[in-house]
């Protein structure tokens, strides 16, 4: 079970491929617990990332837990494939389940923690029957595809709506909120009810990772 604590969760997306084990160490050793990995299809979203493969060379690098966000087609597909490859939290779309409560049983059955996304588009009211049954939540504050976009102010209101729904039924369910979390967004996403915060280019973007990392954890306490 996944604990209700802030954690800033650094996105690779935005790492330099050319040397991403020491970009990984570097935010190891600036004191992350946990990296986001986010994998892209070309269908689901237009952008293509990586797969499972990466993820399993990832989990090579790294001790850190794994949080897997699936922006796929069928992701049903591939559920055994990213648990072999060392995911810990496995998160799919809503959108693309038609059978949410099954997809959601299969990544608890295989033992990973189960999250479930949604897109800026997405009411919470498409999760409200799923809600019980997962370990986390993510709230996409970006349409998703690319990292480095502008945070859609609008998420701050939905994550609010969510974080009392959780609260009013007594769950444990972590919020995490993805895209656009920056140095002028992270606290205001924080004072709302979010848990773990994805940064890509907040993190990576100009190459100074511990710099970076520091700067935020800092405004995560205040
Ligand atoms: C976007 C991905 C994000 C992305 C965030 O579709 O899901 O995890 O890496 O990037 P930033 O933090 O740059 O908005
Ligand atoms: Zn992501």
């Amino acid at each position: 079970m996944l604990k209700q604590e802030l954690l800033l969760a650094p996105s690779v997306l935005s790492a330099n491929f050319a040397h991403l084990e020491q970009d990984i160490k570097r935010v190891e050793s600036s004191g992350a617990k946990i990296l986001h990995l986010d994998v892209m299809d070309g269908h689901f979203v237009p952008n293509i990332s990586f797969g499972p493969a990466v993820v399993k060379t990832i989990r090579g690098i790294t001790m850190l837990p794994l949080d897997v966000h699936l922006m796929i087609e069928k992701p049903d597909q591939y559920l055994e494939q990213f648990k072999d490859a060392g995911a810990d939290i496995l998160t799919v779309h809503a959108e693309a389940c038609t059978h949410l409560h099954r997809t959601v049983s299969k990544i608890k059955e295989l033992g990973m923690n189960a999250g479930v996304s949604i897109n800026p588009a997405t009411s919470l009211g498409t999760i409200k029957e799923i809600l019980p049954f997962v370990d986390l939540l993510l709230v996409m504050s970006v349409n998703p595809g690319f990292g480095g976009q502008k945070f859609i102010e609008t998420s701050l209101a939905k994550i609010k709506s969510l974080s009392t729904m959780i609260t009013d039924q007594k769950l444990q369910t972590v919020i995490e909120v993805d895209g656009g979390i920056d140095t002028t967004t992270i606290q205001k996403v924080i004072a709302v009810g979010a848990h773990y915060l994805v940064a890509g280019n907040a993190v990576f973007g100009n190459g100074n990772i511990e710099t970076n990392f520091t700067h935020l954890t800092t405004l995560m306490k205040k």
